[in-house]
């Protein structure tokens, strides 16, 4: 197996810092998922932690070692990154992309694909659904399936360590559910460690076993998503109103965005959960709302 873990590692694109002092252990064999406000750096840690940024102080170890000390081949065939945004166009068929991913394993510059390399692409092919459209342009699907083409190729590496920015970006939910799902399977079969980026909190809450919360450059919080993500949290790094139920299907936090409008909802929240109030709530005073509140209809 694979370890990485950052040591105050500060990060920069020429004279801006983006990231100070940072550490972070990434748990081997388990899912991480790094939060944070837009910019807030979640990209930039990613690229660092995958080598593809020097830093301007602190260090990043692979399996103990400066992973700058670590060839780029030696890096690739352990660790698979996945960028947020991937090259609009390719010119490749869906196979000859997944078949990018075994590069690294391959031997000398013109290394020629063995029967483990087919094996891999088509295991990738198949666990991304992407089977029936393995011959198509990857530049001709939607941009859900390249989306699911890159993890694709990112997936047919079967590297120790995959980190993966914002995997998810242009599925529909259903799309989202089945890639999180389907790398949480690579994770309890394979064991393979992964670091991902996601937007969106409550999936970050159902499928992480470790979280990191990035605020303006600065790890501020990492844990078990039950103990980091709490309202006064929300509110501190993204300024969110929030309450936070139980989620009934997996038992994580579930964020319930509060705004400004639907304050019915933030009354039926308070009440136990499970258990819906038993009738209309009767007109309340909000503390920090509009003076007068009558329920809805
Ligand atoms: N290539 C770049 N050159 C200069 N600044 C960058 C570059 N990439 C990101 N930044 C800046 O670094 C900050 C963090 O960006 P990023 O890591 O992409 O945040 P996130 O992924 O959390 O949205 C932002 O202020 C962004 O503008
Ligand atoms: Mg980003």
């Amino acid at each position: 197996m694979t370890t990485l873990r950052a040591v105050d590692l500060s990060l920069a694109y020429g004279a801006e810092h983006v990231l100070r002092d940072v550490s972070v252990e990434i748990p081997e064999g388990r899912v991480t998922v790094i939060v944070g406000a837009n910019a807030s750096g979640k990209t930039t840690l990613l690229r660092g932690l995958g080598r593809m940024l020097r830093p301007t102080s602190g260090v990043v170890l692979l399996d103990g070692k400066d992973i700058h000390s670590r060839s780029s081949k030696y890096v690739a065939t352990v660790m698979g990154l996945l960028p947020q945004d991937a090259p609009e166009q390719t010119g490749l068929t869906v196979a000859e992309l997944v078949h990018r991913g075994r590069t690294p394993r391959r031997q000398g510059l013109f290394g020629r694909s063995g029967p483990g390399d087919e094996e891999a692409v088509r295991r990738a092919l198949e666990l991304t659904g992407l089977g029936p459209v393995a011959e198509r342009p990857v530049d001709d699907l939607s941009g859900g399936q390249r989306r699911r083409a890159w993890i694709a190729m990112a997936l047919a590496g079967e590297t120790d360590v995959l980190l993966l920015d914002e995997p998810t970006a242009f599925l529909d939910v259903a799309g989202e559910l089945e890639v999180l799902d389907l790398l949480t399977d690579l994770n309890r079969r394979s064991g393979t460690t992964m670091v991902l980026v996601l937007h969106d909190l409550n999936l970050a809450a159902r499928y992480a076993d470790h979280l990191v919360a990035l605020k303006e450059g600065q790890v501020v919080r990492q844990g078990v998503p039950a103990e980091v993500l709490t309202e006064e949290f929300l509110s501190d790094v993204f300024g969110l109103r929030a309450r936070i139920v139980l989620d009934p299907v997996a038992r994580t936090p579930l964020i319930v965005p509060i705004g400004r409008h639907h304050s019915y909802t933030a009354i039926a929240c308070r009440h136990p959960l499970g258990q819906e109030p038993e009738s209309k709530p009767a007109p309340v005073r909000l503390v920090d709302g509009p003076p007068e509140f009558a329920g809805p209809g």
